[in-house]
């Protein structure tokens, strides 16, 4: 029996993790949870949306499956998200981005791994009102963050059979810090001769995407253009209801989706789990429950495939539970 931090967040999160939970249960998976809130309403409880229990649960089982949690816009808290990651030193954020066969989209060749530097960029946080009407933020790019980050990306190319890893920038702009994080990708590049290495510019490769997705394999990108692209690429294999996503340091990591907390859609049982679902199959394989993996993936994909039961979001009518309830008949 493994524990394992459970994180169910604010506005969907709740509904999609109570999904996730029943799906693992009847799977069999050996999990005992440690459920950790956070968020608004913690913050109203316990004067922060980040208390240090949280921390310390996962800092102590060392994995743990997190659902959105909402960040106020342009005032209130910093974002718990950020937060988590820097305080954890999750370095690595890893999406990979697949065509599922029963999702509808304009491509059926999508097949890539986003990899974002997770712990500086614009979201190091460091912003000042200069006067009324001017405000600044810095962008830390720093030697140390962009090799590691490179390395992983190279990394988990070698050992995912992957055979080319771009690095993505604003380099003709942002001439010191994307420049240097590009330095450090070259530097790495050498040392994986086996892996194809290319470079390409984020306003180049947006369009690139939308029109020939299958060009890339591994993309390695600083935290705010890995943000932005991501989402792009969600869209690419049918939005953000089945992108997921991982947050990996050097020896903890959280599984979470790629999407927000939804609040549009909150409590009324048509968002759709398989963003979280497929972060926990994945969050199953890194603690060896790879037969329990397995099996969910292959029921989530046939419950997807016969198109009966489908949320909203993938053109079905289904409610959260119902959708549910087909996987767990299919396992
Ligand atoms: P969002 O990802 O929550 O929603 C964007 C759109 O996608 C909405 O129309 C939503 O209904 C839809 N959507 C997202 N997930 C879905 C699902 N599972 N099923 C069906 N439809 C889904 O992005 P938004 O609205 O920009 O952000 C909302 C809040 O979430 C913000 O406070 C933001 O800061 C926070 N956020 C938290 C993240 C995290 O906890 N890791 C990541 C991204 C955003």
């Amino acid at each position: 029996m493994q524990t394992v931090t459970l994180i169910p967040g604010d506005g969907i999160g709740p509904e999609i993790t109570e999904s996730v939970v029943e799906i693992l249960k009847a799977a069999g998976a050996e999990i005992q949870w440690d459920v950790q809130t956070a968020g608004a309403d913690v913050a109203d409880k316990e004067g922060t949306p980040l208390p240090d229990r949280v921390i310390e649960s996962i800092k102590k089982n060392k994995v743990a499956l997190k659902a959105p949690v909402t960040t106020p816009i342009g005032k209130g808290f910093r974002s718990v998200n950020v937060a988590l990651r820097k305080s954890l030193d999750l370095y690595a954020n890893l999406r990979p981005c697949k065509n599922i066969e029963g999702v509808k989209t304009r491509f059926d060749n999508v097949d890539l791994v986003i990899v974002r530097e997770n712990t500086e960029d614009l979201y190091a946080g460091i912003e000042r009102q200069i006067d009324k009407d001017t405000a600044e933020s810095i962008k830390i790019i720093t030697r140390k963050a962009s090799l590691r980050i490179v390395d992983f990306a190279f990394n988990y190319a070698v050992k995912n059979n992957r055979k080319l890893v771009t690095a993505v920038s604003k380099a003709n702009i942002c001439k010191l810090t994307d420049g240097l994080f590009l330095e450090c990708a070259k530097e790495i590049a050498q040392k994986y001769p086996q892996i194809e290495y290319r470079e390409i510019l984020v306003d180049n490769l947006c369009m690139q995407l939308v029109q020939n997705p299958e060009k890339f394999d591994v993309l390695v990108l600083p935290n705010l253009y890995g943000d932005i692209v991501s989402d792009l690429c969600a869209g690419l294999i049918g939005g953000l209801g089945i992108a997921q996503g991982a947050n990996i340091g050097c020896n903890v990591a959280v599984f979470e989706p790629v999407h927000g907390s939804a609040p549009d859609i909150k409590g009324q049982n048509k968002a759709n789990p398989t963003a979280l679902l497929l972060s926990a199959i994945e969050m199953l394989k890194y603690i060896n429950q790879n037969n329990i993996a397995l099996k969910i993936e292959k029921a989530l994909y046939k419950t997807i495939k016969q198109c009966i039961t489908l949320t909203p979001d993938l053109g079905g009518s289904a409610t959260t539970e119902e959708y549910t309830n087909s996987i767990i008949k299919n396992i």
